[in-house]
């Protein structure tokens, strides 16, 4: 690929994207993200691919945005070109995303794992948002979704003190983080993951992903109806025929997406 900061690959259904600044901890510059929502648009449009896996190095999944090509920003400017908008993106992306964490995961580090669908994390990873300490808060879901994830208390701890860093463990018992696994296991843990997903019929799939971040966004009764429309409507696939008719027929079922 053309990429500068990070490197692309596919194992079988899944792709993998790879932050790939190391010298710099995959802190998260603005061409960085720019091409990992690149990567990440290109694979939601590839009809071969039915998950993506995203991860950093063994030290840092992403020590966070670029404090020093932030550091002299001025408020019009960022407000003007809308600083960071842009990592909004990979909420567009259908496909489901599993995060796959080593090391640390600060600040938008942490925010960019959130903005994933499944957290994994080697031993040693590390959660905080220490935005607190640079003379600022998170702007990228480290006030929304970490309270969502380890509830207000704690939330409030490393958002207002910038320090009770989650560890992997912790995160788990949490509920931030679904699984933790050795280090060097990491990426094949997520890429097995992974892969049983992209296994399924992609419009389940992506439907169930949309229905689940929808139950943060409305009133349950709203998310309750939506669920019903949607389960309703994949008895219009040929895959729903395909998954019942291999139950019945006492066989796997293979699904081609239509
Ligand atoms: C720019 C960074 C960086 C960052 C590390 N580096 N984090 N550069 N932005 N966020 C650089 C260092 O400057 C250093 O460059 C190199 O990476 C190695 O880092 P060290 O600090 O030498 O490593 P170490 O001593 O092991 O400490 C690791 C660390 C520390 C604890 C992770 O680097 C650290 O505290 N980083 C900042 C974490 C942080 O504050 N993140 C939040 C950023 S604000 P040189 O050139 O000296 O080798 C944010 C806002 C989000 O994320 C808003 C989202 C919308």
């Amino acid at each position: 690929s053309t990429y500068q900061h990070i490197l692309t690959e596919t194992r079988g259904k899944v792709a993998l994207v790879t932050l790939n600044r190391p010298k710099a901890l995959n802190a998260l510059c603005n061409d960085l993200f720019v091409e990992v929502n690149d990567a990440m648009k290109n694979f939601d449009d590839d009809e071969n691919i039915g998950a993506i896996v995203l991860t950093g190095s063994e030290k840092a999944f992403a020590a966070g945005a670029d404090i020093k090509e932030m550091k002299d920003n001025n408020f019009v400017d960022t407000y003007k070109k809308d600083f960071l908008g842009h990592w909004a993106k990979i909420s567009d992306v259908k496909k489901p995303i599993i995060a796959a964490v080593n090391g640390y995961a600060l600040g938008g580090g942490c925010e960019l794992a959130m903005s994933c669908d499944i957290i994994y994390a080697g031993e040693k990873a590390v959660f905080g948002q220490p935005e607190i300490n640079l003379g600022i808060i998170p702007g990228a879901g480290g006030t929304q979704r970490l309270v969502r994830a380890v509830g207000k208390s704690r939330a409030m701890e490393m958002v207002l003190g910038g320090g009770a860093n989650l560890t992997a463990t912790e995160a788990q018992s949490l509920g931030l983080v679904s699984k933790v696994v050795p280090a060097d296991q990491l990426i094949d843990e997520a890429v097995k993951t992974a892969s049983k997903i992209a296994s399924k019929s992609q419009a389940s799939v992506q439907m169930g992903k949309e229905l689940i971040n929808k139950s943060f966004e409305v009133p349950l009764s709203a998310g309750l109806r939506w669920e019903r429309a949607y389960f309703q409507a994949l008895f219009g696939t040929a895959d729903q025929k395909e998954g019942m008719g291999a139950f019945a027929e006492k066989r796997k079922p293979n699904f081609t997406n239509n």
